[in-house]
């Protein structure tokens, strides 16, 4: 059984709505909503714990039918969020982390990251989609030094999952090695793990800015009923 992870404590700054990104409306729910409905959905996840701000640390949403559905007050960085949520996790040897900042997740993507878990034996399976623009190195000066073969590059999303043991080493670290982390599998991989990525749709996007959030919302509306 697995036990799945949502960072919800970011302020959301750079989407600029003066209040925490996960209760901002979309689609006239809260965002966080809209995983947390689709993780409560999956048979294999037996828990949730959701990480938000210390001074809104109320759920806004309850998904029906949910498993255990825990909170706990995030850190100040995203991976020290994950850390206090996986400290509240109860025994699941698998792990799923879930940013709350991406509101387009489906069940399938999850049943697909977590299968490929248990197949690859590999210690980290993470959803990612395949880069279709020309990614380009440059200086500060902003002369390019090389360009990327891109057949081998891989836009990372979350969910990714892990085995509990690795994440939990690969988490005990100070902080300022958690500040740089910007997602959890690159944590585990400079601990020697190995993380394979899972070949997601583009579709599951990241809310960062409000042009983010107009997208997302017209994706919504596309949905078939
Ligand atoms: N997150 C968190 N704890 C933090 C920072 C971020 O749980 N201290 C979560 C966010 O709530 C989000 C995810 O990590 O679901 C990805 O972070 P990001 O998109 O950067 O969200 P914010 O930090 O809220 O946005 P910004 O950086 O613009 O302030
Ligand atoms: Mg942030």
């Amino acid at each position: 059984m697995a036990v799945a992870l949502i960072p919800a404590a970011g302020s959301g700054e750079r989407l600029g709505a003066g209040r925490p990104k996960a209760l901002v409306e979309l689609g006239g729910r809260p965002l966080i909503a809209w995983s947390l409905d689709v993780l409560s959905r999956v048979p294999a996840i037996e828990k949730i714990v959701v990480a938000l701000p210390a001074h809104a640390l109320e759920l806004p949403w309850t998904p029906q039918g949910a498993p255990d559905v825990a909170t706990v007050p995030g850190g100040a960085t995203r991976s020290e969020s994950v850390r206090s949520a996986l400290a509240a996790a109860g025994e699941a040897e698998t792990v799923l982390v879930h940013d709350a900042a991406r509101p387009l997740l489906r069940t399938q993507l999850v049943e697909d990251t977590l299968g490929a878990l248990a197949q690859e034996g590999a210690d980290g399976a993470i959803a990612a989609a395949r880069v279709t623009d020309t990614v380009k190195e440059a200086g500060e000066d902003g002369t390019v030094v090389r360009t990327l073969a891109r057949s081998a590059l891989w836009a990372v999303q979350t969910p990714q999952v892990f085995r509990r043991s690795a994440l939990e080493e690969a988490l005990n670290v100070p902080d300022e090695v958690l500040a740089q982390a910007t997602d959890d599998a690159w944590l585990l991989e400079r601990a020697g793990y190995r993380v394979v990525v899972v070949e997601a749709p583009r579709e599951n996007i990241k809310v960062t800015s409000a042009l983010d959030l107009a997208v997302a919302e017209a994706l919504l509306e596309r949905r078939p009923a």
